[in-house]
């Protein structure tokens, strides 16, 4: 979603923003814009389009400025275009705004400021915000952190914003709530941004600003007050996040590199986690919290998208392990249902950016009602990673590309090693299965490297059904989830129209679809429903159905059945998914590239949902 970048220091302000800017295109965006400040006063360049548009615009202006605000937007109020990007303008052009998330109560104050003369350029919400800024500052005659400070008593939504003042130069305030806010902190120079990506090149010195505080910057250095106007401690973290990460490394996408990490991004969700020769598992994040966890009546985990289908494994897992009653939640759905959560329940956040509005709300809800909130996130410092009381990081490494990979790969490595140590505790496996499993973890990153070396295979199949208009994903038990987020990887990356379905569930509706246009994809791995599903594959074929099967290594049945195969390795039942998604990823990535997506940054989506 919106991204954000502001600087002010000694470098030049442009080109260093336009780069965070790039830095921050794969959270999705539909337009562009820079505002710079400098002795011929405040000017804001947008554009409709991509960060590029945005340069070619200002190919040919001087654009000298040691202070700037940049912005990503991605649309929420107007259409995408010219006039609706960010920053805008105050009335009077003194201020110039950038902002993430959504002002609720905007149309009250904009029809207050209409009434007392104000004119309004664009259909944002984050017009009317400056505007309303500007007028208390008018009214007050207060400084723009004051203005600032009393705007956001009034407001209702979630935001996070920078503000530019002409009339002080070398300043910028910021302030957020609910939306994701770095401060980068360098030598005599500040930096703002969504998350540390574009930061990280100048200095791994950064603040997570809370939410109601303001943060303001200028050459005596970075002031932070809550909304009350109390004064607040910088807390300066290290971030530890190497430039190559974010970089593309000779891939020619994000997403290939991030799924040809998998083997190391798994092993490193295990390390120091994992040890099989001395049957031990060690989840720090969750010292405290194993034993109660054992003795849970229910957990219900709350995410959305990929991560939800990380949730569905979980629930599989805990309950044929650990034999605990679990629920997966839609997180917008949980939160808006009155939800009931009893003692001894808890609720477990997945998600990758640790950002996502309608998980973090859900989970706030779950905490006003006493549940214990438990988080499985990605990223680092994260809002969803802060507010819980405990949790397990999936130590993926930032994921760029819009489609989440490897962190979903890690979100069902930190769940299952959450299982088995649950189950372990509660004694509901034995030692022989507990130690099988560890062993069988151990020895995964491996055989993801097994199913990758078969890319240029799966490209070739891949390159017969790069023009389908449909796809049916089937699958059964663990399988079931993977066969969602196929066809979940397929829509959002090819648009191509995408269901997954239990296997089983197919005769109840979806077989009306098959005919031979119609491809299937299965997951038919050796496991407690192969029979089952190999019955499901005769009928899909009975009907013309085209069909690719995901087997076991060695599998001699199925192969003879369907009309593409795709083998990969073997391992225990419960542990599927990890392999098993891997030549769906590829699929649907190859999909993509031969009908000439853009497959990092797929139209319309946003790599965190900062709104709801
Ligand atoms: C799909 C995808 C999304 C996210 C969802 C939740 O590839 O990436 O469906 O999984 O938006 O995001 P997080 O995990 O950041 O909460």
């Amino acid at each position: 979603m919106c991204g954000i970048v502001a600087y002010v220091g000694n470098r030049e302000a442009a080109p260093l923003i336009l780069k965070g800017l790039k830095r921050l295109e794969y959270r999705g965006y539909d337009s562009a814009g820079i505002a710079l400040l400098n002795g011929d006063g405040l000017k804001i360049y947008k554009k409709k389009g991509k960060v590029a548009d945005l340069e070619a615009l200002i190919a040919d202006k001087v654009l000298h400025a040691t202070i700037g605000i940049g912005h990503t937007r991605w649309a929420t109020h107007g259409e995408p275009n010219d006039v609706n990007a960010h920053p805008h303008y105050s009335f009077g052009k003194r201020l110039a705004i950038i902002h993430n998330g959504i002002i609720e109560n905007y149309s009250t104050i904009k029809q207050s400021l209409i009434k007392k003369g104000y004119e309004f350029q664009s259909q944002t919400d984050t017009e009317v915000l400056v505007n309303f800024i500007e007028d208390i500052q008018k009214n007050k005659n207060c400084s723009t952190e004051e203005a600032v400070r009393l705007a956001l008593q009034e407001v209702v939504g979630a935001y996070a914003i920078v503000v530019m003042d002409a009339e002080t130069p070398g300043q910028l305030v910021a302030a957020r709530k609910g939306s994701p806010l770095v401060i980068g902190v360098g030598e005599n120079e500040f930096f703002f941004a969504s998350d540390a990506t574009p930061i990280i090149e100048y200095t791994k010195d950064v603040v997570y600003l809370n939410d109601y505080e303001i943060a303001v910057v200028n050459d005596e250095g970075l002031n932070i007050k809550n909304l009350e106007n109390q004064e607040k401690d910088p807390f300066i973290q290290t971030v530890e996040l190497e430039l190559e990460a974010i970089e593309k490394g000779g891939y020619d996408h994000f997403m290939l590199k991030e799924i040809f990490e998998q083997p190391r991004s798994i092993a490193d969700c295990m390390r120091g986690r994992l040890n099989a020769d001395e049957a031990l598992i060690l989840l720090g994040g969750l010292r405290n919290h194993i034993d109660k966890l054992a003795k849970a009546k229910r957990i219900v985990f709350v995410a959305c998208g990929t991560s939800w289908h990380a949730g569905l494994v979980g629930e599989y897992l805990f309950e044929e392990l650990a034999r605990i009653n679990v629920e997966v939640e839609y997180a917008s759905e949980f939160r808006y249902r009155n939800p009931i959560i009893k003692e001894g329940d808890f609720i477990i956040a997945i998600s990758q950016s640790g950002e996502t509005a309608d998980t973090l709300a859900a989970l706030e809800l779950a905490k006003s009602k006493g549940a214990v909130i438990l988080g499985v996130c990605n990223v680092v410092g994260s809002s969803i990673s802060r507010i819980t009381d405990a949790g397990v990081y999936t130590h993926a490494g930032p994921e760029i590309g819009v489609a989440s990979t490897k962190a979903f790969t890690a979100q069902v490595t930190v769940l299952t090693l959450m299982a088995i140590a649950t189950a372990k505790a509660k004694g509901t496996i034995n030692e022989d299965t507990f130690r099988r499993l560890l062993f069988e973890m151990a020895a995964i990153p491996q055989k993801v490297e097994q199913i990758l070396q078969k890319a240029e295979e799966i490209k070739d199949i891949s390159k017969l059904f790069t023009f389908a208009s449909n796809f049916i994903f089937l699958g059964r038990g663990l399988n079931f989830p993977v066969a969602l987020e196929g066809a979940l990887k397929l829509k959002e990356i090819s648009y191509i129209h995408a269901e997954g379905y239990p296997a089983a569930e197919m005769k109840h509706g979806p077989i009306a679809l098959i005919d031979e246009d119609m491809p299937v994809v299965f997951i038919a791995t050796k496991d407690s429903s192969y029979e089952k599903v190999v019955s499901n594959i005769q009928e899909v074929k009975a009907r013309k159905g085209r069909v690719i099967a995901i087997v076991s290594e060695g599998d001699v049945d199925v192969k003879k059945m369907v009309d593409f195969a795709i083998e990969i390795p073997n391992t225990h039942e419960i542990l599927m998914p990890l392999l098993t998604v891997v030549p769906l990823q590829l699929l649907s990535y190859y999909i993509a590239v031969m009908r000439g997506r853009n497959v990092d940054q797929p139209r319309n989506l946003a790599k965190s949902v900062t709104v709801e």
